[in-house]
C-alpha cells in the first residue's frame, strides 16, 4: 500500500446538484468534493447560486435533484446529532435580538455538550469591548463577527461561511484570517464563499468558481484557471510610442527577441513583466475580462495600471 499518499476523506460530495427558483435554475449540475481539514473557497459573481448550494448543504433548503453527502449524511435528512457537528454562519442575519453579545454567545455554547469556552471565543472575534453590548446595536462589521462567534461556539467540525467578511475593515477582515487559519489548525473543515479574491488567495486550499449554477474551474489558487491562463504579459512601448502587451510562457526571450529586431530600444520605455494575479483568471473564467485581442501584438490603450485591461490580452503565439 502506498503510504506516502495523504490520506484524505471528504466531508462534502455533491454530484449534479440541481435547484430551480420558478423559471431560475440557480443550480445547474453542479460538483464539488471538500475534504477534511481543508479551507475550500466558493467563489462567483452574485446570483451564481452560492447561498443556494451552501443552503442546501446546510440541510436548510430542498434541491430538486442530485447526490449530497455532508459529513456522511444527508442533509435532506440530518438530524439533530448531524447538525451539531456544523457551524453555520448564514449570508444574512438581521434578527434584532436584544440581547447582549456575551449573553448570546453563552446561549449558544449552552446547545453544545463538547463547544468552545464562551469567553475565549469572545475574545477569537475581537467583541471583548463589545460584550455588553446588545446585538441590534452592534455595527455591521461587529454584527459578522458576532455570528462567527456564534458558528463556531459549538466547536464544529465543518464551518459554513457564507461571505463572512463583508463590510469589515481591512484590519477586521486580516484579523478574522487569523482566526479562520487558527481553526484549520484545530481540525476545522471550513467552506467559505466570498467576493473577494485575495481572501480567496490568502485563506483557501482550494477555490471553485461557481457560474450560472455550475462549476467552472476548481484547483489551488497558485494553479487555477490552468497554465495558458497562468502566462506572464510582456508589456512595452515601441520606438513610436504605441504601447503593446503580449502573453508568452518565455517573457525573456520575448525581450531578447524585441531588443534583437529594434521593437525596443536600449531604455525599453514602459517595460513590464506582470504575472496574472487570481483577480485576472477569476474575471477571465466568469466571462467579464476585457475582450481578447487575437492579433500576434495586441495594441492596448488601457491606462497604466488600470484593473480594465490588465493582463487580458489574449495573444496567439
Ligand atoms: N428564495 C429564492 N426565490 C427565488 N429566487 C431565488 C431565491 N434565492 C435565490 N434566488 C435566485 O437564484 C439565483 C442564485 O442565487 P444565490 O444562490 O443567492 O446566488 P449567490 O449566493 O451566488 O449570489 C439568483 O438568480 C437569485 O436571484
Ligand atoms: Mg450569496
Amino acid at each position: 500500500m502506498d503510504t506516502t499518499r495523504r490520506e484524505t476523506r471528504s466531508v462534502i460530495d455533491v454530484r449534479g446538484l440541481r435547484k430551480r427558483y420558478g423559471t431560475k435554475q440557480a443550480v445547474d449540475g453542479l460538483d464539488l468534493r471538500v475534504d477534511q481539514g481543508e479551507i475550500f473557497a466558493v467563489l462567483g459573481p452574485n446570483g451564481a447560486g452560492k447561498t443556494t448550494t451552501v443552503e442546501i448543504l446546510e440541510g436548510f433548503r430542498d434541491r430538486d435533484s442530485g447526490e449530497v453527502t455532508v459529513l456522511g449524511q444527508d442533509p435532506a435528512s440530518g438530524g439533530r446529532a448531524w447538525r451539531s457537528r456544523l457551524g453555520v454562519v448564514l449570508q444574512d442575519s438581521r434578527d434584532q435580538v436584544e440581547l447582549t453579545v456575551r449573553e448570546l454567545v453563552r446561549h449558544f455554547a449552552g446547545f453544545y455538550p463538547a463547544g468552545r469556552d464562551p469567553e475565549e471565543v469572545i475574545d477569537a472575534v475581537g467583541l471583548r469591548e463589545k460584550e455588553s453590548t446588545r446585538a441590534r446595536h452592534l455595527s455591521g462589521g461587529q454584527r459578522r463577527r458576532l455570528d462567527v462567534a456564534l458558528g463556531i461556539v459549538g466547536r464544529p467540525e465543518l464551518l459554513f461561511l457564507d461571505e463572512p467578511t463583508t463590510g469589515f475593515d481591512p484590519q477586521a477582515r486580516r484579523s478574522f484570517w487569523e482566526l479562520v487559519r487558527s481553526l484549520r489548525e484545530d481540525g476545522t473543515t471550513i467552506l467559505l464563499t466570498t467576493h473577494y479574491l485575495d481572501e480567496a488567495a490568502f485563506l483557501a486550499d482550494r477555490v471553485a468558481v461557481v457560474r450560472d449554477g455550475r462549476v467552472v474551474a476548481l484547483d489551488t489558487p497558485d494553479a487555477l484557471g490552468g497554465p495558458q491562463a497562468r502566462r506572464p504579459v510582456v508589456r512595452w512601448t515601441g520606438p513610436d510610442g504605441t504601447t503593446h502587451a503580449e502573453r508568452t510562457t518565455h517573457p525573456e526571450r520575448l525581450v531578447a527577441e524585441l531588443t534583437a529586431n529594434g521593437a525596443l530600444d536600449g531604455e525599453a520605455p514602459g517595460l513590464q513583466v506582470e504575472h496574472p494575479s487570481l483577480e485576472d483568471v477569476y474575471l477571465e473564467l466568469i466571462g467579464t475580462a476585457a475582450p481578447t485581442t487575437a492579433s500576434t501584438t495586441a495594441t492596448t490603450t488601457a491606462p497604466e495600471g488600470s484593473t480594465q485591461g490588465r493582463s487580458t490580452e489574449e495573444v496567439a503565439r
